[in-house]
């Protein structure tokens, strides 16, 4: 950790009141008042055994549980003896109870017939988006085909599944059919690279990958089979990262028909074997033909692993961040019930454009609305493709207004991008189906927070910023939509259930308005059971930091600076590790430096955030060559050829979010005595704050800057 929070007071005075139920067409608010709301809080926090169980109760239990809560700090272990499935819960428990029939997930594909120049094959949509519909029963049969596959590709309960898709309902039913059969889930967001599914299939000693013959992504195919195949290849090459690693099977969708999975593929013979490695590659719906549609739900252990998520880290690899089932499902059906004020069969339709990818597509996309019985919308694909007549930038207001969406959920650098793409494009659509509104991701700038609120509610919708993380498993803080007055910038107050505070080092409370460290100071459901394979980094990066100051007890801590207002709402005023928030999604620097690195004329390495109109913050790299590269091209700087290549180049080895905006070359990087580099001073120098060269040079010259400086990180 090399910085400290800082002190600063944001002047944002504007008070939005919640508005009574009626007014929005609901036939009540879950919390109708903040006295309300505060009552319930204590009640959670005095008896929050109680609270948990009639929480729990919501949820569909084969077993249940002996004791709701053992906490031995660190380790927490909710609803002991309690046994239950997470696909029971979103799809047969409806099914049972006679809902079988009723939509379940609204899907839209990205492509528009002519408008698209990959259109999907055999689609008979010329003029409009492929639409899919599916119901409980829908859910039910198809997770019960998937999972015999799976059974048949020889997965059991316990054994991780990791999981590379496009945005398409198969991606849903993959999660399920793998929480029915009790196996555990990794999805990796597609947008990542081949190194970054090696990388994590390794570290969850992952057999069976599923995946698609491709994706469509702003028009274009993302090659995601590809990668796969190039991922299992050096996995299954023992020269890479110490042993041979080999994935026994891959399960391939057919989505694109354009991408052919891999050369013998191509002549349509499947299943086949990979060139040159044992790898076995299933078409999907081959496969899927051959097994039985009946499947029973595994009554899993409550303690049971449910899913694995690899986050960033500020160091090293990425983290697998470990969900159990019974507290994680009651946590997310909680959450997402009383912050989006979810009723089944009150005719709402929720959105939220997170990729399942990640956590919030995880808990907001698929587990939360399918347990509440509140239909939910997938989009496959980007913001900016064209819409049925012809606009660009205007997809997201289209679906709104065509599906009729009543709560809408989305990240601070979406809205910023809305934004500067201009009021006319949502006005075009009739927003007048929305209800509430919901961001997440990173502090929402309170003009932003009023666009969104004005343009995109017309000044009726309750704006919720819900604070959170990956291991957090759902909401921690946000207002509650009829309860909580909300101020633009503040994600208000904490969840029912949650002890947040603002604290110094010693652990002790922080008075108003004093930057400090955000903690959580008791055990939640929805928390993180470990870090997979990882211990040292479970207790180190999380209860390490403060503790309780007069037990001793460790505290949660979140990594992230913030402050509580007079009225006790809290202010994230974001990270202090070294992670960097490109539009919302954690990058280590780490991650960027080691690919940086791993480029053949690359000596030394360091990332740092600057600040970014759109993505909140954009990467800047800076770079030391190796003596080579200037014997290779003597009399030369380097230039902007080699700033794409290097940019490229981290591109392709962790993903285009990671792809640097700026690459600057330095003749040595500036570091402490103790050899520590001196990010805090590269940040300043990034963000224009500081000015290093005098000439105009290509390279950097922190010599002078470095000694000044020399005792201060
Ligand atoms: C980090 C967690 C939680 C799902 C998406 C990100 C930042 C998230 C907010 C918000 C201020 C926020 C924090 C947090 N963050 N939501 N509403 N206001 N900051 O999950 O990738 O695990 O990132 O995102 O810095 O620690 P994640």
């Amino acid at each position: 950790m090399t910085t400290e929070p800082i002190d600063s007071t944001l002047q944002e005075h504007r008070l939005f009141p919640p508005r009574p139920a009626s007014e929005l067409g609901f036939a009540r608010w879950h919390v109708g008042s903040l006295d309300e709301y505060h009552k319930l809080h204590r009640r959670s926090l005095d008896d929050p055994e109680g609270f948990w169980a009639s929480e729990a109760g919501y949820l569909s239990w084969f077993r249940r549980w002996d004791k709701v809560l053992d906490w031995t700090p660190p380790d927490a272990r909710w609803f002991l003896g309690g046994t239950i499935n997470a696909c029971f819960n979103c799809a047969d428990r409806h099914v049972q109870a006679g809902h079988g029939d009723e939509v379940a997930l609204v899907w839209e594909a990205e492509p528009i017939g002519p408008q698209t120049s990959h259109p999907a094959p055999g689609s008979a949509y010329a003029n409009e988006p492929e639409v899919r519909r599916l119901t409980y029963r829908d859910l039910q049969v198809e997770t019960s085909k998937v999972a015999n596959v799976l059974k048949r590709l020889g997965v059991k309960k316990g054994d991780v599944v990791t999981i590379y898709m496009p945005m398409v309902p198969e991606l849903a039913i993959a999660i399920l059919a793998c929480a029915r059969l009790g196996a555990v889930h990794s999805v990796i967001f597609g947008g990542f690279a081949p190194h970054a599914i090696s990388e994590r299939v390794l570290d969850a000693d992952s057999r069976v990958i599923i995946t698609a013959d491709g994706g469509y992504r702003r028009g274009d195919i993302v090659p995601l089979q590809q990668n796969v195949e190039e991922a299992v290849r050096s996995l299954a090459n023992p020269t890479h990262g110490g042993g041979a690693h080999i994935v026994n099977h891959v399960l391939v969708l057919r989505r694109t028909g354009r991408q052919p999975p891999s050369k013998r593929f191509h002549t349509g013979h499947a299943p086949d074997t990979l060139p040159g490695s044992a790898t076995r590659f299933h078409w999907w719906h081959e496969i899927e033909a051959l097994v039985s549609d009946a499947c029973p739900c595994e009554p899993m252990d409550a303690e049971d692993m449910l899913f694995l998520l690899y986050t960033s880290g500020s160091t090293g690899k990425p983290k697998g961040i470990v969900h159990t089932t019974g507290g994680y499902l009651t946590y997310v059906n909680t959450t997402c019930r009383l912050t989006f004020n979810m009723i089944p069969d009150a005719g709402q339709l929720f959105w939220c454009s997170a990729d399942l990818g990640w956590i919030t597509g995880h808990s907001y996309v698929l587990y939360g609305p399918l347990m509440n019985r509140v239909p939910t919308l997938m989009y496959e694909g980007a913001p900016n493709f064209p819409t049925l007549d012809g606009g660009k930038g205007d997809r997201f207001w289209d679906i709104i207004a065509r599906h009729r969406v009543t709560q809408f959920y989305t990240a601070p650098t979406a809205i910023r991008t809305f934004m500067k793409w201009g009021d006319e494009l949502p006005a075009r659509h009739d927003l007048s189906s929305l209800r509430i509104l919901g961001t997440v991701g990173e502090p929402i700038n309170p003009e932003a927070w009023i666009w969104y609120h004005a343009t995109i509610g017309k000044g009726q919708c309750p704006v919720v910023d819900t604070y959170w993380q990956t291991e957090t498993g759902g909401h921690v803080c946000t207002p509650l939509p009829g309860a909580t007055p909300a101020k633009p910038g503040s994600c208000t107050l904490p969840m029912p259930g949650i002890d947040a505070a603002v604290v110094n080092e010693q652990g002790e409370e922080l008075p108003p308005n004093q930057g400090g460290l955000f903690v959580i100071r008791r055990p939640w459901p929805g928390m993180l059971r470990g870090v997979h394979a990882n211990r040292e980094r479970f207790v180190s990066n999380y209860w390490s930091r403060v503790q309780d100051p007069r037990s001793g007890e460790p505290y949660y801590f979140s990594a992230d600076g913030a402050r509580r207002d007079p009225d006790g709402y809290f202010w994230i005023q974001g990270r202090i590790d070294d992670v960097i928030k490109v539009s919302g999604h954690l990058l280590g620097t780490m991650e960027v430096e080691s690919a940086l690195v791993s480029h053949p004329m690359v000596a030394e390495a360091a990332v740092v955030g600057m600040p970014h109109d759109i993505k909140g913050s954009a990467i800047c790299a800076f770079v030391t060559l190796k003596s080579k590269w200037f014997t290779e091209n003597p009399g030369n700087q380097p230039g902007d050829d080699l700033r794409k290549e290097l940019a490229a180049h981290v591109a392709r080895e962790v993903g285009a979010l990671a792809r640097p905006d700026q690459v600057r070359f330095a003749d040595g990087l500036p570091k402490t005595r103790s050899g520590k580099i001196m990010r805090r001073l590269l940040r300043d120098v990034a963000a224009g704050v500081e000015k290093i060269t005098q000439d105009t040079t290509t390279l950097e010259d922190f010599s002078v800057v470095a000694k000044l400086r020399a005792d201060e990180e």
